[in-house]
């Protein structure tokens, strides 16, 4: 009797002990990150093309998405060779986007609504058109050195050909001549965009710089551009000049393809990381001045044990969010439950236990979501951003399942696209079609721009796929969306732990747990139906109660169904509570 006695006096202190061991989490850890791209967003004044006015007036509606962040694609003065990532002036506003005072206003309503504003940063490359490439040309040497130069290579008939083989990510030789100086310069994107030299230190302070002004503006972090191109290798081990790359072996015939060589040279450099430690110590001179964490994206398709490097190395800090784009590289629609089991293993095996795992189904460098894998996918791609642990990333149009756009070889503006010089193929490489104005309603140009023409075509069916019908629709991707981003606030998806399971080829079910709460998330990637065992799950047993389901479920919220029987339909994605 004493005993049992002493047990129930225990039991509040257990549960105390079991209430402090929740850690505290800082704001971008339990977030949800929206990426807007601002050409695309919202036009305010009628000019076709987003601005970031646009963007202020429509921050509530990522308010009640349940949105706490947002990154920007470039807004900085360009030329718009690279639509904004061939930057011509760092530290001003691209006239057709606004002015400084908009940007102040815009952050000025984020902080208003308690919205972060991260800012994408693009260290790899200016535009050719800024003042320090200007200078350079003109033989200004403090700018010549901001850049990298390398000699041509004369054939026996005295024709002058690019210094080596290195091939441009959007194709055809890495190298364009200037006359005014006699040489090359690298630009591994496209012409317009010449590479940086970052083994100057007036360009790494430069940078910094560029980091602290906006800092002082009042963003709250910066998604890193392209950060694996970097360095290229340092040529005086080369004997002074840049080595060929070696031909990738993979198929490719084609010289003229990123593809057909091994990048060893000019992506992926050591150097790197310690740079990206450099910008993490800036932030945190921030953070040291007001306690607020400035947030680190950096955007790298590489190996995961490359990935894992940005996170920090020793006692040094890096990007608390390296991307993790295996929803993008490594699965699609056809992809088994296994495969999707496999890939999002893959960050959560490969990261540092200290660290958290971030999740990214779409960007405006890839396909949709609802093309890539399909319409009847968009939930349960949302369940999976949103619901596994860690931090949840969300293009643009995820939300509502915008799809690809038609965008003709005419209206085709995208470098990647025109490259190819392919009036018939050019669309597998293009990036407009993910790029296409956002669908806020049935009127005129999709509600985005009141204007006679759009900078890319709104894509079609937009009448009933936009923001204003999925809201007044109780079944849509929008409200799932936004059930699962108010359920995603819980301790079992904030702090609970996770395990997952392909019940068979098409199935993919994971749980999430937290002090006697379990979830069980289910998402069937395939047309078939099943009758799956939840209670494969420990502890998943008796009655199971639907939270959330997709827009191709029948089930009803509240609805309960036997863990040990659950008739999971073709399409169906669902978000169980074990009661
Ligand atoms: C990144 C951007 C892409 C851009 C490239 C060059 O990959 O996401 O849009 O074209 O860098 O800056």
């Amino acid at each position: 009797m004493r005993v049992q006695v002493r047990n129930i006096l225990l039991l509040p202190i257990f549960f105390v002990l079991a209430i402090a061991q929740e850690k505290e989490l800082d704001w971008w850890e339990t977030t949800i990150f929206y990426q807007i791209y601002p050409r695309s967003f919202k036009d305010s004044n009628g000019d076709g093309i987003g601005d970031l006015n646009g963007i202020t007036e429509n921050l509530q509606y990522l308010k009640d998405l349940g949105i706490g962040a947002t990154w920007l694609s470039p807004i900085f003065k360009s030329p718009m060779y690279d639509f904004g990532y061939d930057i011509a002036d760092f530290y001003a506003i691209q006239e057709e986007y606004g002015t400084m005072e908009d940007f102040d206003r815009l952050i000025a309503k984020a902080n208003e609504l308690d919205i972060k504003i991260v800012l994408d940063f693009v260290p790899n490359h200016t535009s050719n058109e800024s003042v320090w490439f200007e200078e350079a040309l003109k033989g200004h040497e403090k700018y010549y050195d901001y850049f990298i130069w390398e000699d041509g290579v004369v054939d026996e008939n005295g024709n002058m050909h690019p210094p080596n083989n290195w091939v441009s990510v959007f194709r055809k030789s890495a190298w364009e001549y200037r006359e005014e100086v006699g040489k090359y310069y690298l630009h591994q994107f496209v012409i317009g965009q010449p590479d940086l030299n970052f083994r100057n230190q007036d360009v790494v302070e430069e940078m910094k710089n560029i980091v602290r002004f906006w800092l002082d503006k009042g963003v709250a972090g910066f998604r890193v551009d392209a950060i694996a191109h970097l360095f290229e290798v340092d040529k005086e081990l080369y004997g002074g000049r840049f080595p060929d790359e070696p031909l990738a072996g993979n198929g490719d015939d084609d010289p003229e393809n990123y593809g057909y060589l091994d990048h060893i040279y000019t992506k992926d450099q050591d150097e790197t990381f310690d740079m990206v430690y450099q910008w993490r110590e800036v932030f945190d001179e921030y953070k040291g001045k007001d306690g607020l964490t400035r947030v680190m994206m950096t955007e790298a398709y590489s190996s995961p044990q490359l990935t894992m490097r940005y996170f920090g190395e020793g006692d040094r800090e890096g990007a608390q969010m390296p991307f993790n784009f295996v929803l993008i590289s490594d699965v699609d629609g056809s992809s088994t439950a296994a495969e999707i089991k496999y890939a999002l293993d893959k960050f959560l095996t490969f990261k540092p236990i200290d660290k958290l795992s971030n999740w990214v189904a779409g960007n405006h460098d890839n396909n949709r979501v609802a093309s890539r894998f399909s319409p009847e996918m968009v939930d349960g791609i949302n369940m999976i951003v949103l619901l596994m642990p860690g931090i949840a990333v969300t293009y643009m149009g995820e939300e509502i399942g915008m799809v690809d756009g038609y965008v003709s070889w005419e209206d085709t503006v995208d470098p990647s696209g025109c490259n190819t010089d392919d009036p018939i193929n050019y669309w597998t490489a293009s990036r407009d079609p993910e790029r296409t104005p956002f669908q806020w309603n049935a009127e005129q140009n999709a509600g985005f721009s009141t204007g006679a023409a759009t900078w890319l075509p709104v894509a079609e069916g937009y009448e009933t796929l936009n923001v204003e019908v999925q809201s007044v629709t109780e079944r849509s991707n929008l409200n799932v969306y936004k059930k699962l981003a108010q359920l995603r606030t819980e301790p079992a998806f904030r702090h609970g732990r996770y395990e997952s399971v392909a019940f068979n080829n098409d199935v993919f079910a994971f749980k999430r747990w937290r002090n006697g709460e379990i979830y069980v998330v289910v998402v069937n990637f395939r047309g078939d139906s099943y009758t799956i065992d939840l209670s494969y799950f420990e502890n998943v047993t008796g009655q199971l109660e639907t939270i959330v389901s997709g827009i191709q479920s029948p089930k009803n919220a509240g609805e309960t169904f036997e863990a040990s029987r659950v008739e999971i339909l073709g399409s169906e994605s669902v978000v169980f509570k074990v009661l």
